[in-house]
C-alpha cells in the first residue's frame, strides 16, 4: 500500500493505493489563502500540517487494514512557497505563496545583479519563485531574515513533520531558482545573490528516492505495522506528470487547477527565458521538463461564481455545449500573469459586454479566456522548439467537458481525460512513494485508465483561431495605454 499526500493551494488530499495502483481510500481537507495586502498571497504552514493530520486520521479510521500495510508515502505540493524556519524549526512568518506578487522590484534587481539566474537557474526571475521572495524579506523584514535558519518549500515542511528530516526533491527545488538545474544541485552563487548559503537549504534527493522514514509516533497513531519510507516526491506539476504517465520525453499534460499549466517532459534541461517558459527538473532522475504557467485558471471561474453568487459547477453545467467562441473576451489576469508576459501589474478584464450579456456569456468568456492564455503558453513552448500534439487533462477544471472541448479545438490537440482527473498530483505522489519503497521506477509511471479522449471539433477551430487572434491584440493595447 502507498500513500500520496498532496498539499494543494485550496486543499490537502491524501490517497491510498494498493500494489496495482487501485484507489483504496481518499480524504481531503480544505485550506484557505490569506491576502492581507493587494497582490500578497499567504498561508499558515501549520494549517497544512493540521489538514494532513486530519486527512491521515480519516484514512486510518476508514481503511485501517490497508493503512497497516503502507510501505511508502510520496509528497506533492504547490510550488515556490517560501517557508522560513528559525533554528527551532518553527515558521517565522506565514508562507509567501506561488501566486504572490510583492517581489517585482527584487526580481528586476536580481536579474541585473546576477545574470546566472537566467543561465544556471534557466528561468526569468519571477515574483512567484522563491529566491526573490527571500530578497523581499531580507529588505523588508530584516529581523525575520536574520533569524532564518532554513528555507523550505510547502511539502518539505510537511516532510519535516512526518520524518524529522530537512530534505527536498529536484523538481520542487528547481522552482526556488537557487538550483543549478542542469547539474541538479544547489548553486552557491545563486544562493549568495540573496544572502543565503547551502546551510539554509534542505538536503536534495530525487523524487523517486527515499528521503527518510515516517516517525515512530505517527506510525503508531495511523496503525502502520512498519515505518514507511517517505519519497522525495515532486512539485505539484511534476507529481501530476508522474500521475498521468508523462515521464517520457514529449509526453504532456494540461492542468486546470487554481493555476493553469501546459507541461511537457524533456530529456534535457531546455530553458526559454524570453517567453517566460519554466524549465525545471522532473521528479524522476535524468529527466527535465518545460511548462507554461498561467496564474488564474479555475481561480478565474471561481471568482466569477463568487461574484455572481453561484457555484462554479452550476455555471459550467448551465453553459452546456458551445457552438462558437464567445463574443465577449476575458483576460484572466486576476493576479498578473507569468507565461508569456511575466507581468505582475496587469489585471483581468472583460471586453465586449452588451445589453444581452448574461451569466452564460460571462462563463463562456471566462472559459475561453483561460483557454486563450493556455494557447499563449503553447506558442511560448513552440518558440522553445517543443511541439505538443496530445495532452492529458488534470485538475478540478477538467471535470468540465465543454472547457476541454474548447481547449482541444483551440490548441488543436487531443485531450485524454483520466477516470480520476482530480487525483493527478496525489496519484503521482503515491507512485513516487511506491518507487521509493521498491527501490526503482520500473513499471510505475504508466498512463492511468482514461475516461474519454476529446478530439478538436472541426466546427469550432476557425472561430477559435479568429477569436484568439482578436484576444491577443488586447494585452499589447492595454500595456500601451499604461495598464
Ligand atoms: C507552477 C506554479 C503553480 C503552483 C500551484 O510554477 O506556480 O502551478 O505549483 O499549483
Amino acid at each position: 500500500m502507498f500513500i500520496g499526500l498532496d498539499i494543494g493551494t485550496s486543499s490537502v488530499k491524501a490517497i491510498l493505493l494498493d500494489e496495482n495502483q487501485n484507489l483504496v481510500g481518499s480524504a481531503s481537507e480544505p485550506l484557505t489563502v490569506q491576502r492581507p495586502h493587494p497582490s500578497w498571497s499567504e498561508q499558515d504552514p501549520d494549517s497544512w500540517w493540521t489538514a494532513c493530520e486530519a486527512a491521515m486520521d480519516r484514512l486510518a479510521a476508514e481503511v485501517p487494514v490497508a493503512m497497516a500495510a503502507v510501505k511508502g508515502i510520496g509528497l506533492s505540493g504547490h510550488m515556490h512557497g517560501a517557508t522560513l524556519l528559525g533554528a527551532d524549526d518553527r515558521p517565522l512568518r506565514p508562507c509567501i505563496l506561488w501566486n504572490d506578487g510583492r517581489s517585482a522590484k527584487q526580481c528586476a534587481e536580481l536579474e541585473v545583479s546576477e545574470p546566472k539566474f537566467l543561465s544556471l537557474g534557466g528561468n526569468r526571475v519571477m515574483p512567484g519563485f522563491t529566491a526573490p521572495k527571500l530578497q523581499w524579506v531580507r529588505e523588508n523584514e530584516p529581523d525575520v531574515f536574520a533569524k532564518t535558519a532554513k528555507v523550505l518549500l510547502p511539502k518539505e515542511y510537511v516532510r519535516l513533520k512526518l520524518t524529522g528530516e530537512h530534505a527536498g526533491d529536484m523538481s520542487d527545488s528547481a522552482g526556488t531558482l537557487w538550483l543549478d538545474v542542469a547539474k541538479r544541485d544547489w548553486s552557491e552563487e545563486l544562493l549568495a545573490a540573496t544572502g543565503l548559503t547551502r546551510d539554509h537549504m534542505p538536503r536534495l534527493v530525487e523524487g523517486s528516492e527515499s528521503s527518510g522514514q515516517l516517525r515512530a509516533e505517527l506510525c503508531q497513531r495511523w496503525g502502520m505495522t512498519s515505518a514507511p519510507v517517505v519519497a522525495g516526491g515532486g512539485g505539484d506539476n511534476a507529481a501530476s506528470a508522474c500521475g498521468v504517465g508523462a515521464t517520457t520525453p514529449g509526453s504532456a499534460f494540461v492542468s486546470l487547477g487554481t493555476s493553469g499549466v501546459l507541461f511537457v517532459t524533456n530529456d534535457r534541461f531546455s530553458p526559454n527565458v524570453e517567453s517566460a517558459v519554466h524549465a525545471f527538473c522532473h521528479a524522476v532522475p535524468d529527466t527535465w521538463h518545460q511548462m507554461g504557467v498561467i496564474l488564474s485558471a479555475t481561480d478565474s471561474l471561481n471568482w466569477l461564481a463568487q461574484t455572481l453568487g453561484r457555484k462554479a459547477s452550476d455555471l459550467t453545467d448551465g453553459l452546456g455545449s458551445v457552438g462558437s467562441a464567445s463574443d465577449v473576451l476575458f483576460m484572466p489576469y486576476l493576479g498578473g500573469e507569468r507565461t508569456p508576459h511575466n507581468d505582475v501589474a496587469i489585471r483581468a478584464g472583460f471586453y465586449g459586454i452588451s445589453h444581452e450579456t448574461d451569466d452564460k456569456t460571462l462563463t463562456h468568456a471566462v472559459l475561453d479566456g483561460v483557454a486563450f492564455a493556455l494557447k499563449d503558453c503553447m506558442e511560448a513552448l513552440a518558440v522553445a522548439g517543443t511541439k505538443v500534439e496530445r495532452v492529458t487533462a488534470v485538475g478540478g477544471g477538467s471535470r468540465s467537458t465543454v472547457w476541454l472541448e474548447i481547449i482541444a479545438s483551440l490548441l488543436d490537440v487531443v485531450v485524454d481525460v483520466p477516470a480520476d482527473g482530480d487525483f493527478g498530483a496525489s496519484l503521482g505522489a503515491a507512485r513516487l512513494g511506491q518507487a521509493a519503497a521498491q527501490g526503482s521506477t520500473d513499471g510505475i509511471f504508466g498512463a492511468p485508465p482514461m475516461r474519454t479522449s476529446i478530439q478538436p471539433r472541426s466546427d469550432l477551430k476557425q472561430a477559435y483561431a479568429d477569436a484568439y487572434g482578436r484576444w491577443r491584440t488586447l494585452y499589447p493595447a492595454l500595456k500601451q495605454a499604461g495598464f
